[in-house]
Parts: structure tokens; C-alpha cells; sequence
């Protein structure tokens, strides 16, 4: 019988690369799942599944135990906070992810998001619409202290991009020094200070608790502009619902939602905070080249078990 390979991510092989094409030559049997990863609906292609190429829905414990005959759990993307981890270690499962592969269209997608909500495009879009031609006045980059929180791959390429715009460039991360803060030209500070000194703040931290809670918030400076390519539980989107209807805070730009997996509608998709919203429905990463890397480097992975080889990058 072919090995099966279980496919739960959007885009793979959806770029110049036929990644797809790789695993059949092998003799793989590819089969495909709903991204969600709700586990009635994948719980019998689970039951046969060798390896799993994953999107961003939940990994647990239950859906490690459905699949029986897995021998490899292939994050398509970097971000492995969905994942049991332990579960999986519990198993013996090696988890890889496809760290780089997609930093420089995160980047790319964060400058996209924070220039948008800096210069009101989407508001202007909607006004010209309308007839409305009114303008707000704003500012440029070059006279504000940008906020980085997660000085990882994609947060550095940030940074260096808002260099060029004369950004003062500000960053908090616990697991990077401070002397190669100040060497990327950055000026290493505390959570806290990021708040009461940024005009935007980005963030590029895995996702696990709500960093983002309302003291924070209340520590941050009036008409904050908020950015989050990173994930959707860094933030309690209801404090800053809050923040943002009391128009404490002056925008909130971001690529993920609490309810992108299905769950309860957003506070921050509610109508009154329109104006001071913007979201991309978690595509930061979806460019031709990260599609190709991350494709090619899941594929490589599972590959590399088929083979009985160890696969590069794995996380647990
Ligand atoms: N929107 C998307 O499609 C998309 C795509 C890729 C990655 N992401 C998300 O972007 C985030 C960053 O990705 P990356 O490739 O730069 O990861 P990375 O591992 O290279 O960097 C993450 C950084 O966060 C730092 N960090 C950890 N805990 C922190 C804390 N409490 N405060 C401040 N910093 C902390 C780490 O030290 C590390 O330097 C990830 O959470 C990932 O899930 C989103």
C-alpha cells in the first residue's frame, strides 16, 4: 500500500514549484482535508495518514490518537503554537516547520498593513466611494518610534525596512540580547516601555497568552496604531474593542482573527469600529516564493521520514 500523506494547508503547491508532483513520484498517496482540522471531518483520514502536511488549525492530543500509523507532523509555516507539542512527544512524533521560509512576505505584508492603517487607505478607498472626499491629516514615518515586539526573523526584516523611512525603531525580546539589539540599530526596551513610547507597535512573537491585555493597553500612548501579523491570541480582542471605540488606540491592522478558525464572531469585526480596523484574511505568507519555500521545505521532510531519514527542523 502507498504511504498516505495528509495535505491540511491552503496553498501548498499552489506556487511555481509542483511540490505535489515530488510526493506522487515517490509514490505517496496524497489526500486532502478541510484547513480547520475539525476532527469529525478528519478523523478517517487521519486513521491512514503516514504524514501530515498542517495548516494553522488546532493540533491536540485527539488528533495525534486518530492517527494511529503518523510518523511525521509537517507545520506548513512557522508558527507551531496550534500544536500539542507534548502530545506529540509523547508519541515519539517528530513536529518540523518551515522556519524562514516565509519571513520576507510577512514583512512585506506587515509594512502593507502598517502603512494602511498610518495613511487611512482602506477609509479613503471607501470614502471616494461614497462621494466623500474628506481628508484626516497624519503623520510620516520618519517622525515616530515604531514598537517591535519579537525580533525573530520577520521582526528584523521589519525593522530594517522601517529604517529606510527614518523610523526610530524601538524592540522588546526577552531571548535577544541587547547589545545585538543596538547592533541592528535598534534600541532594546521592555513590553512596558513599548507601550508608552511607540506610535505603532508590531508584533512578531509566537502566539500564546494575550500579551496584549487591557493594562497594557492602558499603558499605551493615545492613538496607538496597533499592527499583528503574528497571531490572533497574542491579543484580548475585547480590551482592545474597548480601546478602540474609546479611540484610546487609533487603529488595529491585522492578518488574524480569534474567529478565523470558526469560533464566535470577533468583537473587532463589529461595525462601529470599521474605520479604525483593517484585516487581511491571514495571507501574509501567501506569495509565489513562500509557497514554493515552505512547500518544498514541508515536502523535504516528509520525504526525508519515507526515507527513515531524521527531517531537518524539527521543533519538539
Ligand atoms: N500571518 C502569517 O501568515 C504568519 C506567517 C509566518 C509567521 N507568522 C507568525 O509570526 C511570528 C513570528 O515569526 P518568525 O518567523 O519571526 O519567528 P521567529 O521564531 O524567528 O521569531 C520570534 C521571536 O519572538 C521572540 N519572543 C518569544 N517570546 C517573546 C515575548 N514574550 N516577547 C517578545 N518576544 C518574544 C523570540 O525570542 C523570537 O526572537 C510567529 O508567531 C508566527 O506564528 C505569521
Amino acid at each position: 500500500m502507498p504511504p498516505t500523506v495528509l495535505v491540511t494547508s491552503r496553498s501548498f503547491s499552489s506556487g511555481d514549484v509542483d511540490v505535489r508532483s515530488q510526493l506522487i513520484a515517490a509514490g505517496v498517496h496524497l489526500v486532502t482535508g478541510p484547513t480547520h482540522h475539525r476532527l469529525p471531518e478528519l478523523q478517517h483520514l487521519l486513521s491512514g495518514a503516514v504524514a501530515w502536511i498542517a495548516g494553522t488549525g488546532p493540533i491536540t492530543a485527539s488528533h495525534i490518537d486518530a492517527a494511529p500509523s503518523l510518523r511525521l507532523i509537517a507545520r506548513y509555516g512557522v508558527g507551531v503554537d496550534s500544536v500539542d507539542l507534548e502530545a506529540a512527544r509523547r508519541r515519539n512524533l517528530p513536529v518540523t516547520n518551515t522556519p524562514g521560509a516565509n519571513s520576507a512576505a510577512v514583512a512585506e505584508h506587515t509594512i502593507a498593513l502598517l502603512l494602511a492603517a498610518l495613511r487611512m487607505v482602506t477609509l479613503g478607498d471607501r470614502g471616494v466611494r461614497s462621494g466623500d472626499w474628506g481628508v484626516s491629516r497624519t503623520r510620516e514615518l520618519r517622525s515616530l518610534t515604531i514598537g517591535i515586539v519579537g525580533f525573530g526573523r520577520i521582526g528584523r526584516r521589519v525593522a530594517r525596512a522601517l529604517s529606510g523611512f527614518g523610523s526610530t525603531i524601538i524592540a522588546h525580546d526577552p531571548l535577544v540580547s541587547g547589545a545585538e539589539l543596538r547592533e541592528a540599530g535598534v534600541q532594546p526596551v521592555s513590553f512596558g516601555e513599548v507601550a508608552a513610547r511607540s506610535d505603532i507597535v508590531s508584533l512578531h512573537l509566537p502566539g500564546n497568552e494575550p500579551l496584549v491585555d487591557r493594562a497594557w493597553l492602558r499603558e499605551c500612548h493615545q492613538g496607538l496604531i496597533l499592527v499583528n501579523t503574528a497571531r490572533a491570541s497574542l491579543v484580548d480582542e475585547s480590551a482592545l474593542a474597548l480601546a478602540l471605540a474609546e479611540r484610546h488606540l487609533s487603529a488595529y491592522a491585522a492578518d488574524t482573527l480569534s474567529s478565523e478558525n470558526g469560533d464566535e464572531r470577533s468583537p473587532l469585526l463589529a461595525e462601529s469600529l470599521q474605520d479604525r480596523t483593517i484585516f487581511t484574511p491571514h495571507c501574509a505568507a501567501q506569495t509565489i516564493e513562500a509557497v514554493d519555500s515552505m512547500g518544498q521545505s514541508a515536502t523535504t521532510a516528509v520525504l526525508a521520514v519515507l526515507r527513515g531519514d531524521e527531517p531537518a527542523n524539527v521543533v519538539n
